[in-house]
C-alpha cells in the first residue's frame, strides 16, 4: 500500500491486522540459575525450533570466569545466535528475545526489556524472590509490563507455596493469581492442578508427560482423589484449593494486560514439566504487540506507515570486519527490505539490502516484517541505542532507560599513536551499550561507568583487539550518576560549584557524579533548586 495516499488501505489494513494479532513478542527473565535457558529450550522444543535438549547453551559466564577472555568471546557468539528467537505454535508467531544472566549485563536485559510486550518470570522455589528478579521487576513495573510468573524446580524441597506467593507480592510488589497448584515438592512431587483448566498433571521421576497423561478432574471429591493419592495428599490439595479459590480472585486478564496482576504458575523447567500448561495460557493471555510513546504522540501498531527503533547494538565476531548487528523492534506498518527509511536522529535515508529474521534459530535474510517482529541490520556505525526509524515522520520512542552505573573509572591512552582509534572504539563500544561514556565538564577526561567489573574487561579486551588501542582503567571513587536538572542558571551555577564531580553523558546531558549517598543527601538538601536522576531516557 501506498503510506501517502492510503490507496489499497482496507487490504492492507487486514493483513497487517492479521499479521498483528498472530504475534507475541516477550522475554524470559530471571535470577540466574533460577532456569531460565532450560525453559526456553523447552519452549523453543515445543515450537519445533530445536530438536534436541541441550541445543541451546547457557547464555551466561559461568561463574569463576571472569578473566576468561575465550569465555567472553564464546559468550558473545552465543548471544548473537540466540539473541531472538522466533518460532510458530498453534498458529502464533513467538519472537523470543533473549537477555543475558549475569548481572554485569544487567542493562542490556533492562534494555531489551523495552522491545517486548510482555515477560514470563521464572523463580526458584528453592530460592525464592532473588535480588535480580526484584530489580527485573522494577523495570517491567516502570512500563506496566505485564508478567507471567513460572515457579520452577519442584522436583526440589522448596519453600512453601503460600509462602511464595506472599513473598512474591511483598517484594515485587504486583499481586499474584495462581493458575496451578503443586500437590507437595520435592521427592514427594506428585504433580500439578490446574485452577483454570480444572485438571490434573501428575509427575512421576524421569517420566515424560504428554497431553494424554492430562486427567480432566471438575470436582475434588475424595472418591476421585482417592483414585490419584493417598489421603494426605488429597485432603492437602482439597483444602489448599479452598483457601485460593477463597483468598484470590479470578485472573482478571485486563488487571494482568496492565501489569497489575500476576498469573503463576508451578513446574519443572527440567523435567518439561508444567511448560506446556505455561505456553498454551501464554498464548492465550498474553498482549500482541502493542501501541507505543514517541516524544511527539503514541503510535498505533496498526499504522500503516512503518517505524522502529533499535534496542540493541552486537558487534561483529569478526573483528577484522567492524560492521554489527543492530537489532530494530518493528513498532508500526510493515518493514521491507530495499525500502528507504529516515533515520531520525541522522536526519538521513537508509535501505536495508540484507536484513535478518531469526525464525527458527536460523538467519536468514528477510522480505518484509511486521510489529512485534525483531530485525537484525547490518550497521557501520550508524546507529545507537534508542535510533528510530521512519517513513519520514521526525520522532523518537520514548522510554528507552539508561540507568546509573555503579563503577567508575577514568580510560587512560597507553598509547598515545593510537589516540583517533581510542576515541573511535569507546566511542562504537559505547553506542553498543556496553557501559556509558562520561567526558569531564568543561574538559576531555573520559570517564566510563559500567554495572559490573566483567565489563571493563570486556572493553580493555576489545579496544586492543578490534581498534588496536591499548587502554588502562584507574578506578574512581563515585557510588552513583546522577542526571541533573533544573533552569539553565542553577544547573550553571552548581556545575560551576561542583566542577570535579560534574560530567556530561553522550549527548551532552549534565551528570554529577556522587562519592557516597551521604554526599549526594547533602547536595540535594542544599540544592533544593536542582533535580537528581538515577536514570536518564535515553530519547526522554
Ligand atoms: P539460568 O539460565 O536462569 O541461569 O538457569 P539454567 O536454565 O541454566 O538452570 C540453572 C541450573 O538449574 C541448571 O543446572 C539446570 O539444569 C537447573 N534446573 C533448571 N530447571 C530445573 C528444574 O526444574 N529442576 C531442577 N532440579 N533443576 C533445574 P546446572 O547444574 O547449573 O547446569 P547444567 O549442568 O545442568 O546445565
Amino acid at each position: 500500500m501506498d503510506a501517502i495516499t492510503g490507496e489499497n488501505a482496507t487490504v492492507s489494513d487486514s493483513k497487517l491486522a492479521s499479521e498483528i494479532r498472530k504475534r507475541r513478542t516477550f522475554a524470559i527473565i530471571s535470577h540466574p540459575d533460577a532456569g531460565k535457558t532450560t525453559l526456553t529450550e523447552k519452549l523453543l522444543l515445543f515450537g519445533g525450533a530445536i530438536q534436541t535438549a541441550g541445543a541451546v547453551k547457557s547464555n551466561k559466564i559461568k561463574k569463576g570466569a571472569t578473566s576468561d577472555f575465550m569465555e567472553i568471546e564464546r559468550q558473545r557468539g552465543i548471544s548473537v545466535a540466540t539473541s531472538v528467537m522466533s518460532f510458530e505454535y498453534k498458529e502464533m508467531l513467538i519472537n523470543l528475545l533473549d537477555t543475558p544472566g549475569h548481572k554485569d549485563f544487567a542493562e542490556d536485559t533492562y534494555r531489551t526489556l523495552t522491545a517486548v510486550d510482555s515477560v514470563i518470570l521464572v523463580v526458584d522455589c528453592v530460592k525464592g524472590v532473588e535480588e535480580q528478579t526484584e530489580r527485573l521487576m522494577e523495570v517491567c513495573r516502570m512500563r506496566d509490563t505485564p508478567v507471567i510468573i513460572f515457579i520452577n524446580k519442584l522436583d526440589r524441597d522448596g519453600k512453601n507455596p503460600f509462602d511464595l506467593l506472599d513473598e512474591l507480592e511483598e517484594k515485587l510488589n504486583i499481586r499474584v493469581r495462581p493458575l496451578s497448584w503443586p500437590v507437595n515438592m520435592g521427592r514427594d512431587f506428585k504433580g500439578v492442578y490446574d485452577l483454570f483448566n480444572k485438571s490434573l498433571l501428575r509427575f512421576f521421576p524421569n517420566q515424560k508427560v504428554t497431553d494424554d497423561d492430562i486427567i480432566p478432574l471438575p470436582e475434588l471429591s475424595d472418591r476421585i482423589l482417592s483414585k490419584y493419592f493417598d489421603e494426605r495428599d488429597s485432603t492437602q490439595l482439597k483444602n489448599d484449593v479452598e483457601l485460593i479459590e477463597g483468598v484470590y480472585d479470578v485472573l482478571d486478564k485486563e488487571e494482568y494486560l496492565a501489569g497489575k496482576i500476576a498469573p503463576v504458575f508451578f513446574g519443572s523447567a527440567l523435567n518439561n514439566f508444567g511448560v506446556k500448561d505455561l505456553l498454551d495460557t501464554f498464548i492465550q493471555i498474553a498482549p500482541p504487540p502493542q501501541n507505543r510513546e514517541t516524544n511527539v504522540r503514541e503510535v498505533s501498531v496498526m499504522e500503516p506507515v512503518f517505524s522502529g527503533f533499535v534496542f540493541k547494538i552486537h558487534a561483529n565476531l569478526d573483528p577484522r570486519h567492524r560492521d554489527r548487528i543492530a537489532f530494530l523492534r518493528v513498532c508500526s506498518g510493515r518493514f521491507e527490505r530495499n525500502k528507504f527509511y529516515h533515520h531520525v536522529r541522522l536526519d538521513k535515508n537508509i535501505r536495508f539490502s540484507n536484513p535478518y529474521t531469526f525464525l527458527a534459530r536460523e538467519k536468514s535474510v528477510l522480505e518484509d516484517a511486521y510489529p512485534g517482529d525483531v530485525v537484525g541490520l547490518f550497521d557501520t556505525g550508524n546507529f545507537k541505542i534508542g535510533d528510530t526509524l521512519t517513513e519520514g515522520e521526525d520522532f523518537y520512542f520514548t522510554g528507552i532507560p539508561s540507568f546509573s552505573p555503579e563503577l567508575f573509572k577514568e580510560l587512560v591512552n597507553k598509547d598515545p599513536m593510537k589516540t583517533k582509534q581510542l576515541e573511535k572504539g569507546i566511542r562504537q563500544l559505547t553506542d553498543e551499550g556496553v557501559a556509558q561514556l562520561f567526558t569531564q565538564h568543561g574538559g576531555n577526561r573520559k570517564i566510563i561507568g559500567c554495572v559490573g567489573d566483567l565489563q571493563f574487561e570486556v572493553i580493555q579486551y576489545r579496544l586492543l583487539h578490534e581498534y588496536g588501542a591499548a587502554c588502562q582503567f584507574n578506578t574512581l571513587p563515585f557510588y552513583k550518576a546522577c542526571w541533573i536538572t533544573g533552569k539553565k542558571e542553577d544547573l550553571e551555577s552548581f556545575a560551576r560549584f561542583k566542577q570535579a564531580n560534574i560530567v556530561e553523558d553522550k549527548d551532552g546531558n549534565l551528570v554529577y557524579l556522587a562519592q557516597s549517598e551521604w554526599y549526594l543527601n547533602t547536595e540535594r538538601q542544599n540544592h533544593p533548586e536542582i533535580e537528581f536522576h538515577f536514570s536518564s531516557e535515553i530519547n526522554g
